[in-house]
C-alpha cells in the first residue's frame, strides 16, 4: 500500500482525516481488528502493554472450563494435548519469530525464561564469567541476572561471576573474551528504539558470545527471521502483541543445533525426560522440553493459544509495513499539530530504527497521560516524562492518529491536566 499519494511523497504535505480514512480503507489488516473485541469510546494505544481480547477469547476459555476441564478432569491431560501445550503454542509463536516450530515453547513469565537461558549459557560457558547487560535493558532482566549472579558469587565466596551493566554506546566495545553471555532487549521499551539483531548478534559471535534477545515489544509487532539474522537464543511475552491476555505465559527460543548443549539452571519435572517415572535425578527432556520447569498453566496457556490464532495466515509482511506507517504518520502529526505545547518525540524517527510504539515527552507527562486516559485514549506513561503510545497494527487505525494527536491537543490546550484528579498515581502506571 502507498502511503502517500504521489504528489506527496518526500514532502511535509499536510496530513489530513479524510486522507487517514483514506489509508484505513486501502488497509490490507483492516479486517484483522474486526475479529477483536474492543470497547466503545476508547482509542486504545496500549498493544504493547496488553493487547485486546479477541472476540472468540471468552467462547475458547469457556469451552476449556467447560468441555475439556469441566468435562474431562484429569483426563484432559491426554485427550486434550494439555501436557503438550508449551510445544503447541510454541509452534504457534515459532513462525512469528522465523523458527521452526520445535525451536520455541511457551511456558512462564519473560523473567524466569530469561534465568534459564542466562544460568544455562554460563553453565555452559566454563572459565567465562562475565553477564554483559544494557543498563537501559527492561528492569526485570536487569534484576533477574544480578539475582543470578549474586547468587553464584556468594555460593563462590565473591569469586564467581560478575554482572557489567554498559550503556547502549558501550556494549560492542564490552564484547571480549571474558564474557560468558549478553542480554540485550531489541526494541527499548521506554523510547521504542529498535537494535539491528544481525548486526549485534554477529559482532557478538565474532568474540564468541551468545545473545539472548528479549523480544518483549518485536513479536507479534513485526515479522522476525531469527534463523536468517542468526539468532539462537531468545525469550519473550505473551500478552502484549501476542494477545495473549493479562500475564499470559511467554515464550523462550533456542535454535536446534544449540538445545541439547543447554542444561537449564531452573530444572523442573515437566522438564524431565520421563516426568512421570518420579525418578530421584534430572534428565533433561528432548529439545525444548527441558526449559519447561512446571506444569503448565492451562488456562492461560489455552487464552495465549487463542490469542495467536489471529496471526493464522495473516500476511507478516504487511504488520511491519502497517507498524512503521502509523509511527511515521503519528510523528508527522506530532510535528503538524503539537508543536509549540512542550512536546517533543523521543522515539527515533525513521522508522527502520524504531519498534511499533511513538513516546513522546512532556514535563507533566504523568498527568498529561492521566487526561488523556480520561478522554478514552489510552497509552500509558513512563519514568520521568514519557508518554507511550504503542501501535498494533492489529488493532490500531489510521484515523485513530488524528484522533489521538487531537484528544492530546485539547488536553494541552485546555491544561486540563493540570486538574488535581489527573495527578493521583495508582499501582499501575
Ligand atoms: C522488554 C520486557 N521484558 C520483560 C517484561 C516483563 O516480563 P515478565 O513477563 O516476567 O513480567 C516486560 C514487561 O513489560 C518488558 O517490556
Amino acid at each position: 500500500m502507498s502511503l502517500a499519494r504521489p504528489e506527496e511523497r518526500g514532502t511535509a504535505a499536510m496530513l489530513t482525516r479524510p486522507r487517514l480514512h483514506e489509508l484505513d480503507r486501502q488497509d490490507p489488516l483492516a479486517a484483522v481488528r474486526e475479529r477483536f473485541a474492543l470497547p466503545e469510546g476508547v482509542l486504545y494505544l496500549d498493544g504493547n502493554s496488553l493487547g485486546p481480547a479477541s472476540k472468540a477469547m471468552s467462547g475458547r476459555i469457556g469451552e476449556v472450563v467447560a468441555v475439556e476441564w469441566g468435562g474431562d478432569l484429569i483426563r484432559a491431560w491426554n485427550r486434550r494435548g494439555w501436557f503438550r501445550l508449551p510445544e503447541r503454542v510454541g509452534a504457534r509463536i515459532a513462525p512469528l519469530l522465523g523458527l521452526a516450530s520445535d525451536e520455541v515453547v511457551a511456558a512462564d513469565s519473560v523473567s524466569l525464561n530469561l534465568f534459564k537461558l542466562l544460568s544455562a549459557l554460563l553453565r555452559r560457558a566454563a572459565d567465562r564469567r562475565v553477564v554483559l547487560a544494557e543498563r537501559s535493558n527492561f528492569p526485570t532482566d536487569l534484576y533477574i541476572a544480578e539475582g543470578l549472579v549474586g547468587m553464584l558469587r556468594d555460593l563462590a565466596s565473591g569469586e564467581g561471576p560478575e554482572l557489567r551493566l554498559v550503556g547502549a554506546e558501550e556494549f560492542l566495545g564490552s564484547l571480549g573474551p571474558d564474557v560468558a553471555v549478553a542480554t540485550l532487549t531489541q526494541v527499548d521499551f521506554r523510547t521504542g528504539r529498535k537494535r539491528d539483531l544481525r548486526r549485534v548478534t554477529r559482532a557478538a559471535r565474532d568474540h564468541g558470545v551468545p545473545v539472548v534477545w528479549d523480544l518483549s515489544h518485536s513479536a507479534g509487532a513485526f515479522a522476525l527471521d531469527l534463523r536468517a539474522d542468526g539468532v539462537e537464543f531468545a525469550v519473550g511475552c505473551g500478552y502484549k502483541y501476542l494477545n495473549g491476555g493479562p500475564g499470559a505465559p511467554g515464550f523462550l527460543a533456542v535454535v536446534r543445533e544449540r538445545q541439547e548443549e543447554l542444561r537449564p539452571g531452573l530444572a523442573g519435572w515437566m522438564g524431565h525426560a520421563e516426568p512421570f517415572r518420579f525418578e530421584t535425578g534430572y534428565r533433561p527432556g528432548a529439545g525444548m522440553r527441558r526449559f519447561v520447569t512446571g506444569t503448565p498453566p492451562v488456562l492461560s496457556m489455552a487464552a495465549l493459544e487463542e490469542g495467536l490464532r489471529v496471526f493464522e495466515s495473516l500476511d507478516l509482511g504487511a504488520l511491519r509495513r502497517k507498524g512503521e506507517a502509523l509511527g511515521d504518520l503519528f510523528i508527522r502529526l506530532v510535528d503538524q499539530r503539537l508543536s509549540g505545547f512542550g512536546v517533543s518525540v523521543a522515539s527515533p524517527r525513521r522508522a527502520a530504527a524504531r519498534g511499533s510504539q511513538v513516546s513522546l515527552r512532556h514535563g507533566d507527562g504523568f498527568a498529561v497521560m492521566q487526561a488523556l486516559i480520561a478522554r478514552g485514549v489510552i497509552g500509558d506513561f513512563r519514568e520521568p516524562d514519557l508518554l507511550r503510545f504503542g501501535f498494533a497494527p492489529l488493532t490500531v487505525r489510521y484515523v485513530d492518529l488524528w484522533d489521538a494527536v487531537e484528544a492530546l491537543r485539547d488536553v494541552l490546550a485546555s491544561g486540563e491536566f493540570r486538574e488535581e484528579r489527573h495527578r493521583r498515581r495508582a499501582a499501575v502506571t
